[in-house]
């Protein structure tokens, strides 16, 4: 081997080609965007809502994860369009249910008439309003299956705690933007996101009831912008 030398713009070039490639091959393959899932998007567009949404993946992951722990219940902190209420909602039985908690007005409906669109109206439910004034009124509705944090990231802290309160044994949850690039490992946080993301990361390590595992995405769908290159963190409940 000779000394170590840094790849060149070319090499980066190539590496940023080939990551676009395999995304599109596995997309094709693994996560196929129906009419409703293009429509949630294409709503969102229209009403110049930013497209800030999960990769296709990321979705068939949530729906594989929704099967995989049998959820009957989930609970959605973030909704924005609807696009993975309806990945996570196609995770559910018939008689399932979502519940996805919004703070823009203008998302809610949107997300609902993803929702209606995808004729899920019965098993999803957008709820409006800030997350952590919502949270406690789902007591009720508790424990959820799965829950999916994907809101403003300096909440993630208190989202978790609210996850766990709404918990079983078994119950999955699992948090979007947690690696923002990497700048949820630097010290300190350079930003009020990273900062969320840092925190949470610790939280789940060191929460005595939790397993958790965190992956990198690596997407070519939003080029230059964080989720470009961040990351998801899946956390089981125990006893
Ligand atoms: N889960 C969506 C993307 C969510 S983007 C998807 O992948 O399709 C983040 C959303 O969280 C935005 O719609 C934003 O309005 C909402 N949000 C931000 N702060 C919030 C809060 N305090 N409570 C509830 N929702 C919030
Ligand atoms: C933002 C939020 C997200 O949930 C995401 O996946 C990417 C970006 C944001 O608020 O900028
Ligand atoms: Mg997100």
């Amino acid at each position: 081997m000779s000394s170590l030398s840094l790849p060149d713009d070319e090499q980066l070039r190539k590496d940023a080609q080939t990551r676009a490639f395999i995304n599109r091959e596995l997309q094709t393959r693994f996560a196929l965007e129906d009419e409703v899932l293009r429509g949630s998007r294409e709503r969102a567009q229209a009403e110049n809502v930013p497209a800030i949404q999960i990769s296709p993946l990321q979705g068939r992951l949530l729906q594989v994860l929704a099967l995989s722990c049998g959820a009957r219940s989930i609970l959605e902190i973030g909704a924005l369009a609807g696009y993975s209420g309806v990945w996570l909602a196609r995770g559910l039985p018939r008689n399932g249910k979502l519940i996805s908690l919004e703070v823009d007005p203008k998302h809610a409906e949107i997300a609902r008439a993803t929702f209606a669109a995808a004729g899920l109206s019965e098993r999803a439910e957008v709820r409006v309003g800030p997350a952590l004034t919502l949270l406690p009124t789902l007591v009720p509705n508790a424990p959820f299956d799965l829950i999916f944090i994907d809101a403003d990231k300096s909440n993630y802290p208190q989202y978790l705690d609210w996850a766990i309160n709404l918990s079983h044994p078994g119950t999955l949850i699992v948090a979007d933007n947690v690696i923002r690039r990497g700048r949820a490992f630097q010290t300190p946080p350079p930003d009020e996101s990273a900062a969320g993301a840092a925190a949470y990361n610790r939280k789940i390590l060191e929460h005595p009831r939790l397993t958790s595992v965190a992956l990198p995405i690596v997407t070519d769908a939003f080029e230059d912008s964080d989720s470009s290159m961040d990351g998801l963190a899946i956390s089981v409940v125990r006893e």
